[in-house]
């Protein structure tokens, strides 16, 4: 059980809450949103080179992932040849998908797509092989109901997903499981795979085990010390932690531990579309950037007890409007403005 994060949303709104957050909380994403992210770094967490090999292993799966899936607003979705030769070489793609394709009518932030998205999801990867994580503060924008028809739609179309209350966990590969979770429910809601309940439960003892939580704070560059607490913790129990719900890239990084081992930590993935992504907009102008990573998964030499992250290759993304605003391309990007790393 963690002794550090909080959640909410799981249940009614406790006195003070604005969506998932408390007060205080709401009240920094409106101010970020208006005057940017912050770009604060209390822990001086750096992001490892773009290329690079964390430990000598015998590789059994590359691994892709990528930032959170928003909804487009009636606007199509294309993926560049760039971004889909990134993942061409991965056995498998891990994605987080916000919110449900739904008729219902939305309210404020509920994120609701259109049945287009599997269309769009489908030109970027194989759906066999790739993994939703419904886990997240919008699952249960509709209610369950529209959430599991969602997850029917795009199971149907090949797709696999996890996150609910029952699926906290999903086996990609026998080498490889993956944990989910998330920290916020902007509606109550029971039914999703919740953080403070013991994720650390389902490790399985001969695989490496992944941990991909919707956590921390929307528009900060660089974790809290507070989440870096957290995630030295969640390090303890997994083999590796990959993180999202930012809407900003954060940090992809490694921690060595104890027995010598280069742990990877990705903090957010940022978003890999949303359809108000306007780089000339205000508020708006900060949404379209993300993180893809690319892992070789597998037993370290030294120790084939032990599982690690072998070569790690990850880029930034970008998700570029057309002129009439009716198309977006995400693609990869060599820079991001909010960070000095290129
Ligand atoms: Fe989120």
């Amino acid at each position: 059980m963690s002794d550090i994060i909080q959640v909410y949303g799981r249940g009614a709104p406790v006195r003070g809450q604005i969506g998932p957050y408390p007060f205080g909380e709401a009240i920094g994403v409106v101010w970020r949103n208006i005057v940017g992210p912050s770009r604060n770094n209390p822990a001086n967490v750096q992001f490892i080179p773009k290329s690079i090999t964390l430990n000598d292993i015998e590789p059994e799966l590359t691994l892709g992932v990528g930032g959170d899936v928003m909804m487009m607003f009636g606007r199509k979705l294309q993926f560049g040849d760039c971004i889909k030769d990134f993942f061409a070489p991965c056995d498998a793609i891990l994605l987080n998908m916000e919110g449900v394709i739904t008729d219902h009518p939305k309210k404020g932030p509920d994120q609701k797509h259109d049945p287009q998205i599997i269309d769009s999801l489908t030109t970027l990867f194989d759906p066999k092989r790739t993994y939703l994580s419904l886990a997240n503060n919008h699952s249960g924008d509709f209610g369950m109901d529209e959430c599991y028809r969602s997850q029917r739609m795009f199971e149907q179309a090949g797709f696999h997903s996890f996150g609910l209350r029952q699926t906290p966990y999903i086996d990609i590969h026998p080498a490889l499981r993956v944990v989910t979770g998330t920290q916020w429910s902007n509606h109550p809601c029971h039914d999703l795979a919740w953080l403070d309940e013991s994720p650390e439960q389902y490790r399985r003892h001969d695989a490496f085990n992944l941990l991909f939580p919707h956590w921390a704070y929307e528009m900060e560059c660089y974790p809290r010390q507070t989440s870096v607490a957290q995630m030295q913790q969640w390090l303890r129990q997994f083999d590796g932690v990959i993180g999202h719900h930012a809407h900003v890239p954060q940090p992809i990084t490694s921690y060595q531990t104890q027995d010598q081992r280069q742990q990877l930590a990705a903090y957010s993935l940022g978003d890999l579309c949303f359809g108000l992504g306007f780089k000339n907009r205000p508020i708006l102008k900060h949404y379209p950037y993300g993180i893809v990573a690319r892992l070789q998964i597998g037993r370290l030499r030294s120790n084939p007890a032990l599982w690690s992250v072998g070569r790690c290759d990850w880029s930034f993304t970008e998700s570029d409007s057309s002129a009439d605003r009716l198309i977006f391309s995400t693609k990869l990007a060599s820079s991001v403005d909010y960070f000095k790393f290129t």
